[in-house]
């Protein structure tokens, strides 16, 4: 079962229960929102969580690209990629939680095939504000699927203010061995599906008052699912990288942790760029410039002479139509071979700067703030050129 075909049998499962689907976005969240990139579904839907009625009404279905900065120091393992597609549900005031996981009990083992018997739970235990998810336990419960209580975990917020509320997961177990313990204990239990009742708000003095409706959003990460299901040990070794792992490594051979990042970080920077980004010395800009000399830093590491304008023009597209971006891969590849000079220009500058007697010795605050402000040199790429 490749990607394409878990977001088709996801979306017709939940249109055949009454969702409409509605167009993923950009990965720049709307004005307001409290993160710079979208890291899930729900991003573009906040005001609709917040009550305002929705165009195409209470049952929502898509399909969402999503980037998520926290994960970047996770790239290279089994289960984390920068960029990802998350596919989502949303009950706007309408169906309640027990509900959607029992939609996601059947869709996950009647219409995509998973063994009941490998799936585990987690369920919001109750905190000194809120009591226990008793009927998101009740219906698992009925299902047979093991639970696990937790308190922080099962609280999903998204960020330190506005719509939130307890969720409840579901874990695939990946282990070569019968199913055992629980998923805080033993990270074989993987998370596919988040399901989070959110019905709560969080204020700026910490307080949490309810929202005007009752709603359930949900989230799935594509590529993750889909490596569990073709029986993968790596999203890196999922469909969408068969090209990425054909092309790349007779052009630049690296090791498995290096050529994961790569791919990531290359994958990620395209995606970055079709949505309008530019590198900068800030905010989203930053992030696409620290992606490409990640990129670069490990492939400078065995041999200067490798350059992102050998990147066969075949996987951007590739990325560009995964995303379904309409960007020109032209003008993607020019970009990225324009952040390489001058990310090349740079270190050079710096190597010339550190070798001044003046920065030999130990660096003191004042010296980073001299290095950064008047050489451009960030404190990141003075400590690794220092290393060389
Ligand atoms: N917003 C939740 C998450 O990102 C469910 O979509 O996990």
């Amino acid at each position: 079962m490749n990607t394409d075909l878990v977001i088709r049998t996801f979306i017709e499962y939940f249109e055949e229960r009454g969702h409409r689907r509605i167009s993923g976005s950009t990965l720049l969240p709307p004005p307001g929102d409290p993160v710079l990139f979208t890291t899930s579904g729900m991003h573009p839907l906040t005001p609709y969580l917040e009550g305002r009625p929705h165009p195409l009404g209470r049952r929502l279905v898509n399909v969402q690209r999503c980037l998520r900065t926290t994960d970047l120091e996770e790239v290279g393992d089994a289960t984390h990629l920068t960029v990802f597609q998350m596919l989502g549900t949303w009950s706007l005031g309408d169906y309640e939680g027990p509900l959607s996981l029992d939609w996601g009990y059947g869709l996950l083992t009647e219409g995509l095939g998973v063994d009941p018997g490998l799936l585990h739970a987690t369920v919001f235990g109750g905190d000194e504000r809120l009591g226990p998810d008793t009927a998101s336990l009740r219906l698992w419960q009925e299902r047979g699927v093991p639970v696990e209580l937790t308190v922080e975990d099962n609280w999903w917020s998204n960020g330190p203010v506005g719509p939130c509320g307890p969720d409840s997961e579901i874990f695939l177990w990946t282990g070569d061995t019968p199913p055992r313990s629980t998923p805080t204990r033993d990270d074989r239990w993987v998370e596919v599906w988040n399901h989070v009742m959110m019905r709560h708000r969080r204020l700026e003095d910490g307080s949490v008052v309810p929202l005007p409706q009752r709603n359930v959003d949900t989230g799935l990460g594509v590529e993750r699912l889909a490596s569990l299901l073709q029986g993968r040990s790596s999203v890196f070794e999922c469909d969408v990288f068969d090209p990425w792992r054909r092309l790349l490594p007779p052009l630049w051979p690296l090791d498995e942790p290096s050529l994961r990042l790569v791919c990531d970080h290359l994958r990620s920077a395209v995606v970055v760029i079709g949505d309008g980004v530019r590198p900068a010395a800030t905010g989203r800009g930053y992030v696409l410039r620290r992606l490409v000399r990640r990129v670069l830093t490990v492939l400078w590491r065995d041999d200067r002479s490798r350059s992102l304008g050998d990147l066969p023009q075949e996987l951007v597209v590739h990325t560009l139509d995964h995303f379904r971006q309409h960007g020109d891969p032209g003008a993607v590849h020019r970009l990225l071979l324009e952040e390489e000079r001058r990310f090349g220009r740079l270190l050079e500058r710096g190597r010339q700067v550190l070798a001044r007697p003046r920065f030999r010795g130990p660096l003191t605050d004042e010296d980073f703030h001299h290095l950064h402000d008047t050489h451009g040199l960030p404190r990141d790429l003075v400590m690794s050129l220092r290393e060389e």
